[in-house]
């Protein structure tokens, strides 16, 4: 298939990656075009604009920051609407407010195109290995058009509604995964004066209620941490937890919900950026947090 994918930060480079081992067509555009080469090596076609890119495929992927992103890729003057696209798929993966993506969706379908939103659950590890977990936003018709791309790119995928279910899916999910990093560092530090081996504070968190899921695939990467070695590339940072907490409280207010521990994690958070730490992968946080204490 002629798949395009506009967006080759970290997320999009890992699934045009997957895209090409598994035999398509892909064509790219990135804002930033030196982030282009490594994937034109691997056998990718770059293009100078969204435009040429949605003119030169079947289906278009997109994994962008946020709304602002969306937006200059999609409507700016050479943007993924500026042609002709009827009847063409967009994929949109990034993690943003529902009613972003269902403004999306409307423009979408407007020009004649069909849109299905799939932001995903795992990292860049996951991305590449297509192990993903996709939240869907879509009419019947539209997912059923996308489904056979999308499981190539996730391990799972639950259709949860229309345009905009499948954001408030994945912030759901993310809410209490981004709390829990900044728990988890507080709770390692009270266990420092200890002076055990991180890596069986880590065995013992991950047996009991006071781990989570994420221990499982992450808990090496905080042990590394704690343990002042190198943690490996960058996946999710700082300032995109920052950017989803943001996120969250935006949608809970649209719900008027309160959330108050959403908001002091986001603070922590703002605190560390502040610093100089907003470029660090989420994951050293709790580390960070046992070995450093406060920022503030
Ligand atoms: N990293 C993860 O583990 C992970 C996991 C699940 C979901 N997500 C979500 O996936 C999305 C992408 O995350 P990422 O980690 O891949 O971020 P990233 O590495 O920072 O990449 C962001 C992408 O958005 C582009 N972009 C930002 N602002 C733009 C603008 N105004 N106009 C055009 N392009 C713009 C960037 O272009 P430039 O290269 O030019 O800056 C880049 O291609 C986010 O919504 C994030 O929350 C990330």
């Amino acid at each position: 298939m002629n798949v395009g994918i506009a967006g080759t930060g970290r997320m999009g480079a890992a699934i045009a990656t997957r895209l090409l081992r598994q035999g398509h067509t892909v064509t790219v555009w990135n804002r930033t075009p030196a982030k282009l080469a490594p994937l034109v090596a691997a056998g990718a076609k770059a293009v100078d604009t969204p435009a040429a890119l949605a003119a030169a495929s079947e289906t278009i992927i997109t994994i962008l920051t946020d709304a602002a992103a969306i937006e200059a890729t999609y409507h700016g003057p050479s943007g993924l609407l500026a042609g002709d696209v009827k009847g063409k798929l967009f994929i949109e993966m990034s993690t943003v407010l529902p009613e972003t993506a269902q403004a999306l969706a409307e423009k979408v379908r407007a020009k004649g195109a069909a849109i299905v939103e799939c932001p995903v659950g795992g990292t860049t590890g996951p991305a590449r290995d297509g192990k993903l977990f996709g939240f869907v936003g879509a009419t019947d018709a539209d997912f059923a058009r996308a489904k056979p791309l999308l499981e190539q790119m996730c391990r799972r995928i639950e259709h949860v509604g229309l345009a905009g279910a499948g954001s408030r899916m994945k912030l759901a999910i993310n809410l209490p995964l981004l709390v829990y990093w900044q728990a988890f560092g507080e709770a390692l530090a009270l266990v420092q004066p200890l002076k055990l081996d991180p890596k069986r504070v880590i065995d013992i968190f991950a047996d009991t209620s006071g781990g989570t899921n994420v221990l499982k695939a992450r808990g090496s990467v905080v042990a590394a941490a704690l343990e002042g070695k190198d943690t490996g590339p960058v996946g999710f940072d700082i300032d995109s937890m920052r950017k989803d907490l943001r996120t969250m409280i935006a949608a809970g207010e649209a719900l008027g919900v309160d959330m108050p521990v959403t908001g002091r994690a986001l603070e922590a958070f703002e605190n560390a950026a502040a610093a100089g730490f907003g470029k660090r992968d989420g994951t050293t946080w709790p580390a960070y947090w046992a070995l450093h204490g406060k920022l503030r």
